[in-house]
């Protein structure tokens, strides 16, 4: 079977979804491999580390994707516009990459039509066995990482604390608000860097891994945050009595931070509006924000998307992409997700794809097979007209329908879809 990695053309996308590790493991287990010339070079990747690695390139994105069984993104094919991609596809091709399937009705409608077999892998199940396939967990690491790098970028002062014989630095205050994946490592990272942390989150769970992390965690109200969290490990959106509290400690802390790291997201929800204008004009000059979650709305007001807004000497930053900031390794990472997630259904002896498809990873991340929306999820989510039947299924041995699988799994926020 033959696999491609087509450049990625949705603009300010830097990633590439291949790497030279996983083309080697692909093509040693017998599959094809073919990159299109140029895809890995925002990545630092050059079509001969490629090619070392065992892929033949092609010149464009039509040769890229002749012949292809699987075609490898980061972000779904563009259906219509200046760099249309998806008229290039041939119909029954298998398509894995972010999709923002729950947002993306015309998209995914217009890749059913196609007769695309699509895979959001945003919509990977949280289940222990998943952690090594799920991209959101892989890029949000990275964009915490790089949020702190950020602010330390454009904060007019050093981080660490500092003994000189002109005097002594004191250590920047920077406060982390949601600490999922991206704002553990955004902790992690800012504590490296010698500031004094501080964090709060909805979930309760969250304290310990505040305090394992040396920070300080910010208590709103423990006993609302008792039933903050759903089974899936996400958070419910409170109701407008804790944000009425959590603005209150807030408002008092903020004024006293020099770096605001804010990271807060309900999966299917717009971003909860944290940071307030009144916030923003209580802080110090020179004070700097950044929204890790302006894709999803914002959580901080004011921000804007692919911006650095300045109000009154405070700086809110709201780059999108964020994890495509760091290319190189969100590239290599968000390629081993791909990779682990097709390897159990790679058939060795044909050395084609044979996938399970009632194993909960497929079926919860399967969007449009045969010509219609399959997931369920999506389907409630686009409002999809597609019939409530049953998916056809193929002659294949292993093929059976997939399952309406409605375990959580995270929308499409923070996730540099790019668009
Ligand atoms: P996320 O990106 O959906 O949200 C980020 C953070 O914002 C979360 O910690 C959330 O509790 C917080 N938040 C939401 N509303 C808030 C508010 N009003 N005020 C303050 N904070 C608020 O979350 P992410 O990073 O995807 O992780 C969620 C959980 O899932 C984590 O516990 C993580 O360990 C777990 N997880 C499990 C995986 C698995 O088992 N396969 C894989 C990845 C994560």
């Amino acid at each position: 079977m033959k696999i491609a990695i087509p450049k990625e053309r949705r603009s300010g996308e830097t990633r590439v979804a291949g790497s030279p590790d996983v083309v080697g493991k692909l093509v040693g287990m017998g599959l094809e491999v073919v990159v299109e010339s140029g895809a890995g070079l925002r990545s630092n990747v050059t079509d001969q580390a490629f090619k070392d690695a065992g892929a033949s390139i092609a010149k464009d994105l039509s040769a890229t994707l002749k012949g292809a069984g699987m075609v490898l993104k980061i972000l779904a094919p563009i259906t219509s516009g200046a760099g249309e991609e998806l008229s290039k596809y041939d119909k029954g091709t298998i398509v894995l990459s972010h999709m923002s399937a729950l947002t993306n009705a015309d998209d995914v409608t217009a890749y059913a039509k196609a007769g695309l077999t699509t895979f959001a892998m945003e919509l990977m199940p949280r289940i222990t066995r998943a952690q090594s396939m799920d991209i959101l967990s892989s890029q949000s690491n990275l964009a915490g990482y790089r949020a702190v790098i950020d602010a330390a970028y454009e904060y007019g002062c050093a981080f660490p604390m500092m003994m000189t014989a002109a005097g002594t630095v004191a250590p920047s205050k920077v406060f982390i608000m949601g600490v999922g994946v991206a704002g553990l490592q955004a902790i992690a990272t800012a504590k490296r860097l010698g500031a004094v942390i501080t964090a709060t989150d909805v979930r309760p769970a969250t304290k310990e891994q505040v305090e394992s992390l040396g920070g300080k965690f910010l208590v709103v109200d423990p006993e609302m945050e008792k039933d903050a969290q759903t089974d899936g490990g996400y958070a419910k959106e409170m109701p407008p009595e804790y944000f009425e509290k959590q603005k209150q400690v807030v408002a008092e802390h903020i004024k006293k931070q020099d770096v605001v790291i804010t990271t807060a997201l309900i999966p299917g929800r717009p971003a909860p509006k944290l940071v307030t204008k009144e916030m923003v004009a209580s802080m110090k000059t020179g004070a700097i924000i950044i929204d890790l979650a302006v894709e999803a709305g914002g959580n901080c007001e004011g921000a804007e998307a692919e911006k650095v807004v300045d109000k009154n000497g405070v700086k809110i930053v709201g780059y999108t992409n964020t994890q495509g900031r760091v290319p190189g390794n969100a590239s290599a990472l968000f390629a081993k997700n791909l990779f682990n997630f097709i390897t159990p259904h790679v058939d060795k002896e044909s050395k084609t794809l044979s996938f399970d498809w009632e194993d909960e990873t497929v079926s919860g991340t399967l969007v449009t097979r045969d010509g219609e929306i399959v997931n369920q999820r999506v389907k409630d989510a686009v409002g999809s007209a597609a019939p409530k039947k049953k998916a056809a299924t193929k002659s294949k041995p292993k093929a059976k329908a997939p399952s309406k699988s409605s375990k959580p799994a995270k929308a499409d926020a923070a996730s540099g879809k790019g668009e």
